[in-house]
């Protein structure tokens, strides 16, 4: 045994504190950027043959729209608006629906997407600057960003929402988008849900350059709930560059 098991302080099994996910979503700042993966223990988001529905149950899923409501803006990328033609709307969950914002550098979004219905909310699309484009609807709000070889920068993107008075932003995903946005440091929170399962291969929800050692890793402090069977995390970054 060494001096440092030693010295450890004793941890105590049935220890739980009264903070939850509420106390977590209350203390947010007016301004914040936060995170979501649906994820199985082994950090995989689909099977190799891209199957994903669900990894998680309907406690995760409900969670995921309180996040939603609780926002102005959810983010995600076209892949994932063409895979899961996903609404971003506020179903399992009391609360507005948030605008909706789509990384879209080549314009490769349908226009008959149900993200980009016209439903009253905010439909913004980012677009390359070279990107060619059929006559969209009226409703949709298409940005031009700048393309480097890392694609738009999260912070370009964070800066043209804030300047349309959405300050509080989830990035809904999927790995690509997260994986930009926690590589620029521009995500306040991460809001991680683990689902009882082993995949074993496939993609994982958060895909970064190799580091070769572990001080390089973002290391960020984080509290866990057990959401009926499945864990919901909260991860709190403290050095946000953006
Ligand atoms: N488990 C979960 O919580 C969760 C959540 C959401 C989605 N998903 C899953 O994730 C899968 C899709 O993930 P994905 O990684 O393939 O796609 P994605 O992140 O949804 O979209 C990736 C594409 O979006 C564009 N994009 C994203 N960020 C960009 C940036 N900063 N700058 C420029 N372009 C950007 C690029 O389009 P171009 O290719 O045109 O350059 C990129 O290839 C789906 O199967 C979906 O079901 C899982």
């Amino acid at each position: 045994m060494t001096d440092e098991s030693v010295n450890a302080p004793t941890i105590d099994p049935h220890a739980t504190g009264p903070e939850g996910p509420s106390e977590w979503l209350q203390a947010w700042p007016e301004a914040c950027v936060v995170g979501q993966v649906g994820q199985s223990l082994d950090g995989r988001v689909a099977t190799p043959t891209g199957h994903s529905h669900y990894i998680n149950g309907l406690p995760s899923r409900r969670f995921l729209h309180q996040l939603r409501a609780q926002v102005d803006a959810v983010v995600i990328g076209v892949g994932t608006a063409l895979a899961d033609q996903p609404q971003l709307t506020v179903r399992h969950a009391p609360g507005p629906n948030p605008a909706r914002v789509i990384l879209d550098p080549n314009a490769r979004i349908n226009l008959d997407n149900p993200a980009l219905t016209n439903d009253g909310v905010e439909v913004v699309v980012m677009v390359g600057e070279r990107a060619s484009m059929p006559a969209w609807p009226t409703h949709l709000k298409v940005v031009r960003l700048p393309l480097s070889d890392r694609g738009f920068e999260p912070k370009a993107v964070l800066d043209v929402l804030n300047a349309r008075g959405m300050n509080r932003v989830l990035v809904e995903g999927g790995a690509t988008t997260l994986s930009r946005f926690i590589g620029a440091q521009c995500l306040d929170r991460l809001y991680c849900m683990i689902a009882p399962l082993i995949i074993g291969s496939g993609p994982t929800g958060i895909a970064l350059p190799p580091i070769d050692r572990l001080d390089e890793a973002i290391r960020a402090p984080m509290k866990g709930v057990n959401l009926d069977g499945e864990w919901l995390v909260e991860v709190r970054f403290e050095h946000k560059a953006c």
